[in-house]
């Protein structure tokens, strides 16, 4: 899943999509088509289930100590990571990149932290011009509650936040095989380069506005929480 997203010996995370939530709550109607294989660890029912009582919000402070464990958790068993993951999303909290209201959890009815996902301040940068775009990184499934529609439903629910507050772009390093259905693609065809080497098709860009790619060209310039060595 992940063999492609590594640069640098960090693995950074992020995805996209283009597809609306409609509210934080989501209910059947919102729940995207049941998996028929590849679940294993809950059946069709259950997941069914669990897409009608996840609920998507904003993270707190109160929340900071189960994210981290469902960090963790999630990049445990992650041949690629080097398990700081978690220590990444200190970092950017404690920075001028990191915004609120873009870093989401999903949380069960019981009050279960399952899910979590971190959108923060980056750049591209031309010459003179500058352009705010957002780095979608980590993004993180309980084990337990993996392939079950949580990342989706987190991806999506942060772009629609993110659009709805102005921002026209979001750029990761991810898979290439599971971030287009959000709407990613190759930032290449953009004109847009990431500051490390890695795999062109890993290096992606999804547009939170239609057409605003087009205004958006250069180098990718990550927020120091990253400790990424860019010139
Ligand atoms: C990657 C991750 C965030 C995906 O979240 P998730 O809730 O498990 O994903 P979803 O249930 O929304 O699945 C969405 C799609 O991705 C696919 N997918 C999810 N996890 C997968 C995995 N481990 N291997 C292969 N495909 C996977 C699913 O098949 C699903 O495809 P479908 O919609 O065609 O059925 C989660 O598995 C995770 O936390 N993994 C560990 C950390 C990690 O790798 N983060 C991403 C680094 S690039």
């Amino acid at each position: 899943m992940v063999d492609s997203c590594k640069s640098g010996g960090r693995l950074y995370i992020c995805t996209d999509n283009t597809q609306p939530a409609t509210g934080s709550r989501y209910g059947p109607e919102q729940s995207r088509p049941t998996r028929q294989a590849g679940m294993p660890r809950q059946g069709r029912n259950n997941t069914q289930m669990m897409h009608n009582t996840i609920a998507i919000r904003q993270e707190t402070a109160a929340d900071f100590t189960q994210v981290r464990e469902v960090i963790r958790a999630a990049f445990q068993d992650i041949e690629e990571s080097d398990h700081t993951e978690h220590l990444l999303v200190d970092r950017l909290r404690q920075s001028d990149a990191y915004i609120a209201e873009l870093s989401l959890v999903a949380e069960t009815a019981d009050g279960q932290i399952a899910g979590h996902i971190m959108l923060s301040k980056a750049e591209v940068i031309s010459g003179d011009r500058t352009h705010t775009v957002l780095a979608v990184a980590p993004l993180s499934v309980l084990p337990a509650f993996q392939r079950s529609g949580i990342g989706s439903m987190l991806i999506r629910e942060a772009h629609r936040r993110a659009s709805d507050s102005g921002y026209d772009a979001a750029v990761l390093l991810g898979h290439k095989d599971y971030y287009p259905k959000f709407g990613y693609k190759k930032a290449s065809l953009s004109g847009i380069k990431f500051p490390f080497d890695a795999p062109d098709e890993c290096c992606m860009v999804a547009e939170l506005k239609p057409g605003a790619l087009k205004d958006i060209h250069g180098t990718v310039h990550y927020p120091d929480a990253f400790q990424i060595d860019q010139q």
